[in-house]
């Protein structure tokens, strides 16, 4: 990406201290997405990283990486496939339980969302410690898909969970990064 994008996308990212908790520097991508000029800078560098590749689908994470995830795919002219929160979708699921920087959560998946062998681009906002990434991940898995690289606008690579993703044998494209 170049730096002048990079850097145009970090200016429209807001922190907010100690929210949802004490201590949590919330990074918040609202401002990027009202903004239409910036809106469109930031899915043109996720076309412009995808669009040779052809993957099969984009699978978003619940809940911000369905805004960004649902319009690559629409760029794409391939298919968005949400992973979800637990109990929200409503036919046949795959299920996976991980920890989150504040609290713990399960995320699902409907068995038919993608096929044995397809090639998926997992996206979300942001990495943490790269628990919800990491089980979006094995979800995809269990159903025979490869995850052929994680996006993601920003990451926080003090949390560790982008190394640990990278570690797991899983690549990454990030935007921005906040220490
Ligand atoms: C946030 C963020 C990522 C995740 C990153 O979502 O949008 O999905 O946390 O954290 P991790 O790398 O430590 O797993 P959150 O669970 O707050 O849900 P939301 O998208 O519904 O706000
Ligand atoms: N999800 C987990 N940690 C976060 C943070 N610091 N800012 C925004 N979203 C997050």
């Amino acid at each position: 990406p170049l730096a002048l994008h990079t850097d145009y996308i970090r200016d429209h990212i807001r922190t907010v201290p100690d929210w949802p908790a004490p201590g949590v520097q919330f990074r918040d991508i609202t401002p990027l997405l009202q903004n239409p000029k910036v809106f469109r800078v930031l899915i043109d560098e996720f076309v412009h990283r995808y669009f040779d590749v052809r993957p099969q689908a984009i699978a978003g994470l619940d809940a911000r990486g369905f805004i960004i995830g649902s319009v690559l795919a629409y760029e794409l002219n391939i298919g968005f496939v949400p992973i979800r929160k637990k109990g929200k979708l409503p036919f046949t699921t795959v299920a996976e339980s991980y920890e989150l920087e504040y609290g713990s959560a399960t995320v699902e998946l409907h068995t038919d969302a993608v096929q044995a062998g397809d090639r998926v681009v997992l996206i979300d906002d942001l990495i943490a410690t790269g628990g919800t990434m990491m089980a979006g991940k094995r979800l995809l898995e269990k159903l025979g898909a490869t995850v052929i690289e994680g996006a993601a606008i920003v990451d926080l690579p003090e949390l560790g969970g982008s190394a640990r993703l990278r570690e797991s044998g899983l690549p990454l494209f990030t935007l921005v990064d906040f220490a």
